[in-house]
């Protein structure tokens, strides 16, 4: 359970997230809006990249605000970014790897045996040895959904994974990311613009728009609400 209370997060005159209080209830959670509503913003708070103004994040009964970045991360906050995090001239097996090693003190053998389990969970084992620069963009794709849940996750955030995704990858990448809670027993956030992606991962989404929640709950209602529709179709902005 990620209980989330009053965050307020301000940049110069900017409001990107103004006293915004949402609670996960686990399992594969959306998070939608429109470009600019505070969805990036709410990772980075959640990740520790951004210090809000106020506000409470407790994560599975634990105070993530104040906790700096790499030690949320060994607690067991991952995330993906919008741009790819993964190191060109490095193997896909040492990418994931690094993380690997920033966010357990597990021996080596132990390390290996994850990263090996991870690469089998999103179908890379073919080509982890691989560099990534050779690689083609799903693979690249990917590499950063096994780096988000390599080892001992507990909470993983995913930024816009399927953004210039093929129909047919984004099935694949849907089925992986489906599967995440019960093979790591890890809440998933997942922020995507694909709606049909958001409703086949996730049973219960919340809304920001304008840095505020505009909407929670199950997810078919929450796309049926008036002011979330509004909110895309921009008719008041
Ligand atoms: N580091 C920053 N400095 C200044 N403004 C920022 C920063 N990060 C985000 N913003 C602003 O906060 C608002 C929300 O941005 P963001 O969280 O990236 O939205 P989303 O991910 O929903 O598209 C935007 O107006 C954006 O310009
Ligand atoms: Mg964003």
């Amino acid at each position: 359970m990620i209980e989330v209370e009053n965050v307020t997060v301000r940049f110069g005159g900017v409001t990107s997230l103004d006293d915004v209080s949402i609670s996960f209830p686990g399992g594969t959670c959306g998070l939608i809006g429109p470009n600019g509503a505070g969805k990036t913003t709410f990772f980075n708070v959640l990740s520790g990249y951004v210090t809000p103004m106020s506000g409470s994040v407790m994560a599975d009964g634990t105070q993530l605000i104040g906790m700096p970045a790499f030690k949320r991360a060994r607690w067991g906050v991952r995330r993906t970014f919008q741009t790819e995090q993964a190191i060109e001239s490095l193997t896909v097996f040492e990418n994931v790897l690094t993380v690997h090693e920033h966010t357990t003190t597990a021996p080596r053998a132990e390390a290996k045996a994850a990263v090996d389990d991870v690469l089998e969970f999103v179908g890379l084992s073919h080509v982890r040895n691989d560099l990534v620069r050779t690689l083609p963009a799903k693979e690249r794709r990917f590499i950063e959904m096994a780096r988000a849940v390599v080892g001992e996750p507990k909470l993983v955030l995913l930024d816009e994974p399927a953004a210039g995704l093929p129909d047919e990858e984004t099935e694949e990448l849907s089925a992986i990311i489906r599967s995440i809670p019960d093979r790591n027993n890890a809440t998933v956030v997942l922020v995507d613009h694909d709606m049909a992606l958001v409703q086949a991962c996730c049973s219960w989404s919340a809304v920001l728009d304008f840095g505020r929640l505009l909407a929670s709950g199950e997810t078919g209602d929450v796309l049926r609400d008036e002011r979330v529709l509004m909110a895309y179709l921009g008719t008041d902005a």
